[in-house]
């Protein structure tokens, strides 16, 4: 699970309630006293890696509620639990982050640096030149540029820049099986979902992101079946010819 900055709850009651495996998703401030604030309560939290989002230095156009979600993320209307105690008002996005902030990341926490938002096979090889440990193909979920690629339109540049020495993950239209099969095939090593577990949250509560989850797996077993592979490394670029 991929805790964002932006949580109601904070990372560290996530985890109390019995989140597993957490990683912490990081919008930095232009504070890096705030910053610094919530990476120390991820690691208290004890998570391993921070998720650093590149592709939202500002909001993108979001015409339908955009002006909603600017609003809440003044911490007025809606909690914001990892920012409580270190922060007061200002912004949470850094419009001037650049290449630096993984140093400085690397520096200032003992996590595993992911960077979420990578999308060219340009800045897949600046991303080792940097020592990342490992990179998101995302857009956003297309909430951010719009006219981008689909990631999958852009994971095998990521993948032949990467070269297998980091891992690779993606997200944005995962809804089905195939999906995770044609992402795994194209040389992912893992997928990433957004929205199809809150769908399944807001129908059906708890049981109902069980169920989002459960759907996946059951239909990606059932792909493999029809495939005719018996393990996620055998699924390889040879299954889409
Ligand atoms: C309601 C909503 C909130 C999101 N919040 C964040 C966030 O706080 N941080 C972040 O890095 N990405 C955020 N994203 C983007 C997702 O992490 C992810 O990249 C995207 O939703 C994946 O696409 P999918 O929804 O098609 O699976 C959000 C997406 C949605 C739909």
């Amino acid at each position: 699970m991929i805790v964002s900055s932006v949580s109601n709850y904070s990372v560290g009651e996530i985890v109390a309630a019995g989140g597993q495996n957490v990683w912490f998703q990081l919008y930095p401030t232009p504070n890096r006293k705030v910053t610094r604030g919530l990476l120390r309560r991820a690691e208290d939290a004890g998570c391993r890696v921070v998720v650093l989002t590149v592709d939202t230095p500002v909001i993108g156009n979001r015409e339908l509620h955009g002006t909603t979600l600017t609003e809440l993320l003044k911490g007025e209307a809606t909690r914001l639990g990892n920012y409580e105690g270190i922060r007061s008002g200002e912004t949470i996005f850094d419009p001037g982050m650049t290449w630096d902030m993984v140093r400085w990341l690397k520096t200032n926490c003992a996590m595993q640096v992911v960077l979420k938002g990578i999308v060219t096979g340009e800045d897949a090889k600046l991303c080792l030149e940097h020592g990342v440990d490992g990179v998101i193909v995302s857009n956003h979920g297309g909430r951010q540029l719009e006219s981008d690629r689909g990631t999958v339109e852009c994971l095998p540049e990521v993948v032949e820049a990467i070269d297998g020495r980091i891992a690779v993950l993606i997200d944005g239209g995962i809804r089905r099986g195939t999906d995770i099969f044609k992402a795994l095939a194209l040389g992912a090593d893992a997928i990433c979902i957004g929205r199809p577990f809150c769908w399944g949250l807001a129908a059906f509560g708890q049981s109902g992101v069980a169920r989002a989850l459960d759907l996946l797996h059951a239909e990606l077993v059932l792909d493999m079946q029809l495939a005719g592979v018996t393990s996620l490394s055998d699924i390889t670029r040879s299954c889409l010819a």
